[in-house]
């Protein structure tokens, strides 16, 4: 999906690769992908590739590298190191090696060193090891492009808004569609929803690493910027959306609404306290996204299963004729959803494994039959419940 979003965007020969996806672009490329990917966690400039055996090899390929060419000695550095089957066991040792390395040179060309800052660096270098092949990136996202910088307020579990956004895509959404979210929390979905219906920048609240590195063009990005103010203004006003959100946490609808607010969305998206299990359908088609709680951060003392049980019920009872999407990070949990699922896609909420789980709502026909008081009666569902199996 990607991969398809950055050749819509204009990027070249885009291929899924180990962990990520490359393409070929010039480099103003990188102000229309940070800008407007919503599915991206970060856009990489590609700019060394060597091949290695051991630490000093990785040492000098670095050290050949142009980056007094690429960015200015006054800015502070991270050194970030990922790897897929490399023989060398200590990647914190690599990355100092790479800091070293990049130093070293700068020492060389300009006299000084650039300092390190982990925590709030100007400028990031990737180093991404193979069995064999250590390739060298700048980071032109800077903070990871999840971070639209639309959350006023953080709370426990928020979904990653680029996954929200894989979420609706997955899932079919189009502007056409009403869309309920039960468990909103933070409002994630619905935000993301709207922003795409809008043709609103998912990055045109942030900034970006890019201006720290030497192409960087004030004048092309401004003009990237004003074009993205203009596409949303348009897509604001023509927008004609219904998308509802709930939650029975008082805290959650506030840190919604401050969201929403923060985005101008109030006119699009309306928001509730209110339970799940009371949930009904705006319209008779549609879809549901939703991350209802699970015990992994949410703390396990609620039941859980039984509440998964009793949406399954608040699904079956209210919503027939839609769509159910429901991602969970707990297969067990999803168990207690006695509903046939028509399809299951693993996805990862950070290094959480999940799936998003499909459900056609057809009135009677797709509950489980698994339990005596399930089996069709005269053509027709047992009204009897599964809550709490
Ligand atoms: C995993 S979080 C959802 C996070 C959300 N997708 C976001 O991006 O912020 C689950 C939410 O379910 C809410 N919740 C728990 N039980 C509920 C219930 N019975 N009805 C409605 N919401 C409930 C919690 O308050 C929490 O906000």
């Amino acid at each position: 999906m990607l991969a398809v979003e950055l050749e819509t965007l204009g990027a070249k020969g885009a291929h899924a690769t180990d962990g990520g996806v490359a393409f070929e672009g010039k480099l103003d490329l990188a102000y229309t992908i940070n800008l407007w990917s919503r599915l991206a966690s970060r856009v990489l400039w590609q700019v060394g590739v060597g091949r290695y055996r051991d630490q000093q090899n990785i040492y000098d390929a670095a050290l050949r590298l142009h980056w007094p060419q690429w960015f200015v000695v006054t800015n502070t550095l991270r050194v970030n190191v990922t790897a897929i089957r490399s023989p060398l066991t200590s990647l914190d040792f690599i990355t100092l090696k790479i800091k070293d390395a990049v130093c070293d040179r700068f020492r060389t060309a300009v006299g000084e060193r650039p300092s390190v800052d982990t925590a709030a660096p100007d400028v990031r270098i990737h180093a991404f090891l193979t069995a064999d092949t250590c390739t060298f990136y700048l980071d032109t996202s800077g903070e990871a492009l999840f971070k639209r910088g639309y959350r006023r307020d953080a709370l426990e579990a928020p979904l990653r808004e680029n996954l929200a956004a894989g979420l609706l895509q997955l899932a079919g959404w189009n502007a056409a569609l009403p869309l309920v979210d039960p468990f909103c929390g933070s409002g994630t979905i619905l935000i993301e929803a709207a922003m795409m219906a809008c043709d609103m920048a998912p990055g045109f609240n942030r900034v970006f690493g890019f201006r720290r590195l030497s192409w960087f063009d004030a004048e092309a990005w401004g003009t990237a910027r004003e074009d993205a103010a203009r596409r949303a203004e348009t897509g604001r006003a023509s927008a004609a959306l219904r998308l509802y959100g709930s939650d029975v946490s008082p805290p959650a609808i506030t840190a919604a609404r401050a969201n929403v607010a923060a985005l101008g969305l109030d006119p699009y998206i309306e928001l509730r306290l209110a339970d799940a299990l009371t949930a009904t359908a705006p319209a008779a088609e549609g879809l549901i996204i939703t991350n209802p709680p699970y015990g992994v951060r949410l703390g396990a003392d609620e039941d859980l299963p039984a509440l998964y049980a009793a949406f399954a019920d608040t699904l079956k009872r209210n919503f027939s004729g839609w769509r159910a999407f429901v991602l969970c990070g707990e297969m067990a949990l999803m168990k207690a959803i006695r509903l046939a699922p028509s399809r299951k896609i693993p996805l990862y909420n950070g290094a959480l494994e999940c799936r998003l789980v499909e459900y056609r709502l057809v009135a009677g026909s797709n509950r489980k039959q698994s339990a005596a008081s399930e089996v069709p009666v005269d053509g027709k569902m047992s009204k009897s419940t599964t809550r709490g199996q």
